[in-house]
């Protein structure tokens, strides 16, 4: 029988349940009526997952247009029970129909982000290296901070070359790119990157030329005796909220512009496209892409180019405004986490001399969210 809940849901109890046309019709002990498909009960009947993974086994693609059951009925539990004409025989409990009930508007939802603005310096999520390996709760609650807000911080990090993928391994899955397992960010003498000189880094995703994109970057501060050099960071969501509904028409176009990321050296030539703002089917904002200085030529129709350029223009003095930026001094020890489809980071000019030695790694984010996912079951199994 399939029982799984949301138990924070309000909990209708089957009162009644006939079969119609194409679909079982259920009435609440509130009143209330949902529809049910055939196809889509046997589809998600308990018998056709397999027992251990909860996998679907039976080919939905298969299904019968016309499939009717022979029997419905209400368990004297209250449960619905399905006989089919092969035989096959399908339970739901109540709480689960409540859960999964489409016709009273059950969608799948995503974690909803906080969005954030230029007063958000000082809420930044923060734990130290010590505590998110020992202590659980703290570890949980930093993740869940970092999935709600794109960025967090981590402290009292050990003085060790590499120790940023140690990390990163321990939080998720480190991705090995053209640039290595782990990458250095310092002054160089001939940088193929504006990164490794001393300049300002306005605000901006990483590796727009990457497809995908990288999803988590890692920031690790090992040395940072130099003036200046504040790290910048901007969530993205919310400059695209407010674009969103302050110009929409310039939110639009952003959306469906496509844009093209190029970057080369001698050893590799990298190519890719997305826009600015990426939705997904829902219509949210799914991710950011906003990477000025790799992005190339804009070709468009030309009755379109101005208002592109400014579009483009707009979102990206909002990105550097003070009331969507904040500016945090990393000391040595010190690494930022950012949801790089969400959150673009940047930096102040440095100012003076002095050591400035960063490490950085990229971490895939279904590994990461996936790694939470399994900590916050164990702790709803130990609070049963
Ligand atoms: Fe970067």
């Amino acid at each position: 029988m399939r029982t799984d809940a949301d138990p924070m849901m309000p909990v209708r109890f089957i009162s009644a349940a006939e079969t119609a046309d194409r679909e079982v019709l259920v009435t609440w002990s509130d009143g209330s009526t949902s529809r049910f498909h055939h196809r889509w009960l046997r589809d998600n009947s308990p018998g056709a997952l397999h027992p251990q993974t909860q996998h679907r086994v039976e080919e939905t693609s298969r299904l019968d247009r016309w499939l009717k059951p022979d029997g419905v009925t209400v368990t004297v539990d209250g449960a619905l029970h399905l006989r089919w004409p092969d035989g096959h025989e399908s339970t739901f409990g109540s709480a689960w129909l409540n859960v999964h009930d489409y016709s009273a508007g059950a969608r799948w939802q995503p974690h909803r982000p906080e969005l954030w603005d230029g007063t958000f310096a000082d809420r930044v999520a923060r734990i130290s290296h010590a505590e998110l390996v020992s202590d659980m709760s703290a570890r949980i609650s930093w993740l869940r901070a970092f999935r709600a807000n794109g960025v967090a911080i981590l402290t009292g990090i050990e003085h060790r070359e590499g120790i940023v993928a140690e990390i990163g391994e321990d939080l998720g899955r480190v991705r090995t790119t053209s640039w290595g397992r782990v990458f250095d960010v310092r002054s160089i003498e001939n940088a193929n990157s504006v990164a490794y000189t001393g300049l300002p880094l306005v605000l901006h995703t990483d590796e727009g030329y990457r497809d995908p994109a990288p999803t988590v970057q890692l920031q690790h501060f090992l040395v940072n005796d130099a003036g200046g050099g504040a790290t910048t960071l901007v969530d993205g969501f919310k400059v695209a909220a407010d674009l969103r509904s302050s110009n929409r028409a310039a939110f639009d176009l952003l959306v469906r512009t496509t844009m093209r990321f190029h970057f080369r050296d001698q050893d590799i030539e990298l190519t890719a496209e997305g826009s600015t703002i990426e939705l997904d089917p829902r219509g949210d904002v799914r991710s950011v892409r906003y990477s000025n200085h790799s992005c190339q030529p804009f070709l468009v129709d030309p009755d379109e180019m101005d208002a592109l350029y400014d579009a483009y223009t707009t979102f990206g003095a909002m990105r550097e405004d003070p009331a969507y930026r904040i500016q945090i001094p990393m000391a040595a020890g010190e690494m930022y986490m950012v949801d790089n489809r969400r959150v673009m980071h940047g930096r102040t000019g440095l100012t003076s001399g002095g050591g400035r030695h960063l490490q950085s790694c990229y971490v895939e984010i279904d590994e990461l969210l996936g790694r939470l996912a399994v900590l916050e079951r164990s702790v709803a199994v130990a609070t049963v």
